[in-house]
């Protein structure tokens, strides 16, 4: 298997991270998600420009350009078999040893890598939908930073796991804000409700597609907080992210929702975000 290592593209054995790494001793690191279709990259711009923004947001120099960096992902895609999965690329802000949680000088040169996991759409569950549990948003104020620094979300995860569910959609006091690994919106009286951007969420990707869908559509889209209550009055409720595309929720805790129903606005948005996808990628197989 080959991944990208630095700037190179590298037999993942020959791979050599130093133990001092400040990914691994401190989770002192971005990463990105890019999901393949046909073996060809989905919204890559868009990743790429995020992933620069979350290095900018903690000081982080970055060792190479926008174009350099999909040049990289360009070249592993092509000798990689994988059809359909993701690209996950990570940058550490590098080896620096003593261990010092202070940043290092600009010259240590932060480590970048890049592997593609091969996965299938999550068909089954996009028609009939997530179960999902209620969590207390117990992570850090920063979470518009994709970091490779994830345990809060993992732990609200194992949590929706615990009890059975796929995910874990949080809450600030009464506030929704996000899920653990995904962007949540309600859909009430045919207007879409979702958490604006800023310090409490992650800017999703698979967001912008769906919200360019809702215009076309004529369908408004209000990025305002809404609480657990509307939510869980809410006639639908989906969550996106770029493995889950557009996601519908058959269950909050012990609240149900019908999914079942033809023409609701989740259908309209995960069709017209799946003609997005034939669009950039070619006609899907599944
Ligand atoms: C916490 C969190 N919020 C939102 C998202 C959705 O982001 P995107 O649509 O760019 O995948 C993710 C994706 O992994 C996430 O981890």
């Amino acid at each position: 298997m080959k991944v990208i290592w630095g700037k190179e593209i590298i037999d993942r054995d020959k791979v050599n991270i130093d133990f001092e790494d400040r990914g691994y001793q401190f989770g002192d690191g971005v990463y990105e998600v890019i999901r393949i279709y046909n073996h060809t990259y989905f919204c890559v711009d868009e990743h790429i420009d995020r992933f620069f923004t979350s290095a900018e947001k903690i000081e982080m120099r970055m060792p190479l350009t926008k174009a350099e960096l999909k040049a990289l992902i360009t070249d592993l895609l092509r000798e990689s078999a994988v059809k359909n999965g993701s690209i996950y690329i990570q940058m550490t802000r590098g080896n620096a040893s003593p261990r010092d949680h202070s940043y290092p000088s600009q010259d240590v040169v932060p480590l970048l890598t890049g592997s593609i996991t091969a996965s299938e759409r999550k068909i089954d569950k996009m028609k009939n939908g997530m179960r999902t549990t209620l969590e207390d948003d117990i992570r850090w104020l920063r979470c518009d930073i994709k970091m490779i620094s994830l345990l809060g979300n993992i732990m609200l995860k194992h949590e929706a796991h615990k009890k059975n569910a796929d995910e874990a959609i949080l809450h600030r006091g009464d506030i929704i804000t996000e899920c653990s690994s995904s962007n949540v919106a309600m859909v009430k009286d045919g207007a879409i409700y979702t958490h604006p951007d800023g310090n409490l969420i992650l800017p999703g990707i698979t967001k912008i597609v769906w919200k360019s869908c809702a215009e076309k559509l004529n369908i408004p889209v209000y990025e305002q907080a809404f609480t657990t209550e509307e939510l869980l009055n809410a006639d639908e409720v989906f969550i996106s992210s770029t493995t889950k595309e557009v996601m519908p929720i058959s269950k909050i805790d012990d609240k149900t929702f019908d999914v079942s129903k033809k023409g609701s606005i989740t259908r309209l948005l995960q069709s017209c975000y799946e003609k997005e996808i034939v669009k950039q990628c070619g006609e899907l197989t599944n």
